[in-house]
């Protein structure tokens, strides 16, 4: 079976067959990402100094033009005037002249090159703050992020709407000033695939609960007799091998080079079908920003119809792509691929696309609908007797300036507390996180990881960085009632979300979910008495393990987190509680306080919460986690579990 040529790749090396994944992307290289709203905005900044040169560029070459069409002017004026004869001997010797010595001049002059070299030396003084590929990638993701979140429409982002799909007005979000992206731009969009890492994340999620679950009632057995009773060599199993081969190899380290799917063509066919449609509109002009163009759009939408196994529209699209550039060898083949297919018979009916699933589908949905919730605010029906107060707390701190407290849930207890912090605070905290400002990491296992699903950048404030930080934690703990002297709880996070920022459904508080070691046992070959009581940490990647930093300090689990939202959004970033069902919208100077733990010391299930993406705005938010220890008597214990 011949090799089917994939698109960027001329008659390259790939060979796959119908039904053979193959990863369409190399290995993410681990990189910093433009995220944070704060770098974007320092984007701007380095687009106007290349718009600065270029004003120059154009200046300089305007001048020259007009240099020239003077010249050309006069010339022009002395073949056209009747009475400007060469038996003049001044304009005889005028002619000989310019053809001599003008027109050489003209037409090999420098100007031309040295005013492009000057625009050149401009841009590379700017080139190294510029973004890079992986940058456009995540802004690409960020687009389909909100895409998927939001259920907005592809055709209307191309047009500059947020409208969701297949409803009529009003807009989710209406800017102030309208852009639609170009057919090139969502070429960019539709060649980004899926985001491998969130997959691997997924992956790992579903060994491990198939793990759990094929483990239970075998835990008296002797490992050889767990893996007979598991009937480890069914097909079943085997798959799952694979997956726990690959969980392996990602907990070395290597997360990002385990590739388990080519890519997700739902999105990619949407962003291309676009571009191809828009590239149609405009053929034959050509824009010179443009990289791609019809050919290159064509091609890739059509690889992706044959990928997501649409052979006849894979077909049609390239025989287009023929029509344009019928010298083009790889694609030539392809054609008589897809006609032999299509001859054979092979061809898959696939039905109508429908959106990768991910294996956290029931949160995943959940967590949409309410980032989805107009207004996020619950409704009053299931708000029975919950209400605004003013609290003091019996702090005499707070009978100056009592906390507004709103009541927005008692189970699991969450209250909001409004003007927590000022404008002028706000922007402090801000000012003296921006330069810290890293890419988020979650916590997990021994070293922090960079997390593609914590798409946000953060800080961590001590208290004696400035008399703005130690007030508010001074109001934090009238507030709370709680202890927080080092180390019953952790220094201020500030957090900037970026383009799309979003932080996936998790808990604050360490929730530890273990392979048992008998599994990694076998999947290495390890001698039984090596992995006999072992335990690996897998939830290190999807929370908090034992080993993070929040175990470390060995104050306890984080008993309760307060959220203050630094920054107002123009729409979404709504704070979703995914399991309690609500979500909590953003205002802006208000704090969220809730408790992670039970009081018998246990973790809340129902907090598990997500931040949802930001569709418009820049948020900013400084989070305070609070510690078990300290608190006993401030926040007694109960042995009812469910208090
Ligand atoms: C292939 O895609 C085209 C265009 O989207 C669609 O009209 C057609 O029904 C699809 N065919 C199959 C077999 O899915
Ligand atoms: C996703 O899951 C739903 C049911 O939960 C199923 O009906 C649908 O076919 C699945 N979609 C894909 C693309 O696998
Ligand atoms: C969540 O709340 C919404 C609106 O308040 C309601 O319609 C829906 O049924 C609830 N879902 C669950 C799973 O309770």
């Amino acid at each position: 079976m011949r090799g089917l040529g994939v698109p960027g790749v001329p008659g390259g090396p790939w060979v796959l067959g119908l039904g053979v994944l193959l990863a369409l992307l190399p290995p993410h290289a681990p990189a910093e990402t433009y995220t944070a709203m704060l770098s974007v905005r320092r984007a701007l900044g380095s687009e106007g100094r290349l718009l600065r040169r270029l004003r120059a560029y154009l200046r300089e070459e305007s001048a020259r033009l007009r240099r020239l069409a003077r010249f050309y002017e006069k010339v022009q004026a002395l073949h056209q005037d009747p009475a400007a004869s060469v038996d003049n001997p001044l304009l005889a010797f005028s002619l000989i002249k310019r053809l001599h010595s003008d027109w050489p001049n003209v037409v090999y002059s420098d100007e031309a090159t040295e005013n492009i070299q000057a625009l050149h030396a401009g841009f590379k003084e700017v080139e190294q703050e510029l973004p890079g590929a992986e940058d456009l990638d995540g802004a690409a993701r960020a687009l389909m992020r909100l895409q998927d979140v939001y259920a907005l429409s592809v055709k209307g982002m191309a047009n500059g709407i947020f409208q969701r799909a297949g409803t009529g007005p009003p807009p989710l979000y209406s800017p102030g000033r309208r852009v639609s992206l170009s057919a090139d731009d969502c070429f960019h969009v539709g060649k980004v695939w899926a985001p491998h890492s969130k997959r691997d994340i997924e992956v790992l999620e579903r060994v491990q609960r198939r793990a759990t679950e094929l483990g239970k009632g075998l835990e008296h057995k002797a490992d050889g007799e767990r893996l007979r009773d598991l009937g480890l060599f069914s097909l079943e199993k085997r798959r799952l091998r694979g997956d726990l081969i690959a969980l392996y190899s990602c907990l070395k380290g290597g997360c990002r080079e385990v590739a388990y799917d080519t890519g997700d063509y739902y999105h990619s066919i949407a962003w291309l079908e676009e571009a191809v449609g828009l590239f149609r509109l405009s053929y034959g002009s050509w824009n010179p920003e443009d990289r791609s163009s019809l050919e290159d759009a064509l091609d890739h939408l059509a690889f992706s119809y044959f990928m997501a196994g649409n052979i006849s529209h894979a077909l049609s699209l390239s025989r287009e792509f023929l029509h344009y550039d019928p010298s083009n060898q790889r694609v030539v083949r392809n054609v008589a691929k897809y006609e032999k297919l299509l001859e054979m018979g092979t061809a898959v009916s696939t039905g109508p696309l429908r959106r990768p699933n991910g294996t956290r589908l029931q949160s995943r949905d959940a967590y949409e609908e309410l980032c989805q919730r107009p207004g996020g605010q619950p409704a009053p029906e299931h708000l029975p007797h919950l209400s605004c107060s003013y609290e003091t707390n019996g702090s005499p701190y707070l009978l100056l300036q009592p906390a507004k407290k709103e009541m927005v849930r008692i189970r699991p207890y969450v209250a909001l507390y409004h003007d927590f912090i000022s404008d002028a605070e706000a922007e402090t905290i801000k000012g003296l996180a921006g330069p810290w400002l890293q890419r988020s990491v979650v916590a997990s296992g021994e070293k922090q990881q960079k997390a593609e699903y914590r798409i946000s950048k953060s800080a961590w404030l001590k208290d004696t960085a400035d008399p703005v930080v130690r007030a508010l934690e001074q109001r934090i703990a009238a507030v709370t009632g709680l202890d927080l002297r080092p180390p019953y709880a952790e220094y201020l996070q500030v957090v900037n979300y970026g383009l799309g920022g979003h932080y996936e459904p998790h808990f604050d508080h360490a929730t530890v979910r273990e392979l048992p070691g008998w599994f990694m046992g076998w999947i290495m070959g390890w001698p039984s008495r090596v992995s006999k009581g072992l335990t690996v940490p897998t939830s290190s990647l999807l929370g908090q393990s034992r080993k993070s930093p929040l175990y470390r300090m060995k104050s306890g689990n984080r008993i309760a987190t307060v959220m203050i939202y630094l920054s107002a959004v123009e729409a979404g970033g709504s704070t979703a509680f995914i399991y309690a069902n609500f979500s909590v919208p953003v205002v802006k100077n208000a704090a969220l306080f809730w408790w992670n733990l039970r009081r018998n010391g246990d973790g809340d299930g129902d907090t598990l919460h997500a931040g949802c993406p930001v569709l418009a705005g820049d948020k900013w938010v400084a989070n305070k986690w609070i510690h078990e220890h300290g608190q006993e008597f401030r926040r007694p214990c109960s042995a009812d579990p469910q208090d």
